[in-house]
């Protein structure tokens, strides 16, 4: 790690950042063990998904380095069914070249901090057992392992096993919830916020 980390701007997706989100995916996808999928993505599949989370008031966030994007983090809802509505789970990618530069360090926070503003109150993540900077890099942010899928997972030619992370958001589940608030404006408007961390 380095000791200082990358000056990048934590900010809202946009429509134009679509491009690096696909290239940072495609090599993960083929490479690591965060998702899998068989077929390549297309770009309109990250353009609709981001559409459809900012919809919903998910957040969907990039890391901005000198116009590049370098990483990025979205949420979904944790399960369709009514009652899950106060819950998310996400994914975060940081392209490969700039990965222990402290991006995910940058990107992870924000997204917490963005979903909690929501009024989200937790948030799930499913890791791959052997994913050890994911692992460590939630851990490092407050989540706690809620329990391991043993085997769940099968791809590049042998099972592995996946963690289940949890989180709480804000109050958690010390108060009742609010209204699902909006979360960052579509990232293009006037003044795109920027988060703190
Ligand atoms: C997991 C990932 C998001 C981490 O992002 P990153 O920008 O490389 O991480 P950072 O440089 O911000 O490091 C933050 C923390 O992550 C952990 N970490 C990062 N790389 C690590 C490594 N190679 N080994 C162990 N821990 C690591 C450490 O806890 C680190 O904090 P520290 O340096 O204070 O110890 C990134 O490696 C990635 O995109 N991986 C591929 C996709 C993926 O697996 N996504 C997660 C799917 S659940």
């Amino acid at each position: 790690m380095l000791d200082q980390p990358l000056p990048v701007v934590v900010r809202p997706s946009t429509e134009q950042d679509v491009p690096f989100m696909v290239d940072i995916y495609a090599y993960h996808v083929q490479n690591g063990l965060g998702d899998y999928q068989p077929d390549p993505l297309h770009p309109e599949d990250i353009k609709r998904r981001r559409k459809a989370m900012l919809k919903r008031r998910l957040p969907h966030i990039v890391a901005d380095f000198n116009g590049a994007i370098i990483g990025y983090a979205y949420a979904v809802p944790f399960l369709k069914r009514p009652s899950y509505r106060y819950a998310v789970k996400h994914s975060i990618y940081v392209h490969k070249d700039h990965r222990q530069s402290g991006v995910g360090r940058k990107l992870l926070p924000a997204l917490i901090e963005a979903c909690a503003a929501a009024g989200y109150r937790q948030m799930i993540c499913y890791i791959d057992g052997e994913n050890a900077p994911s692992l460590s890099l939630h851990e490092g942010f407050g989540f706690a392992r809620a329990g391991v899928l043993k085997s769940v997972a099968f791809r590049f030619g042998r099972w592995t096993d996946t963690v289940l992370l949890q989180r709480p958001l804000g109050e958690g589940d010390a108060s009742l919830p609010g209204r699902l608030e909006s979360v960052a404006e579509e990232a293009g408007s006037q003044n795109p916020p920027q988060y703190s961390h």
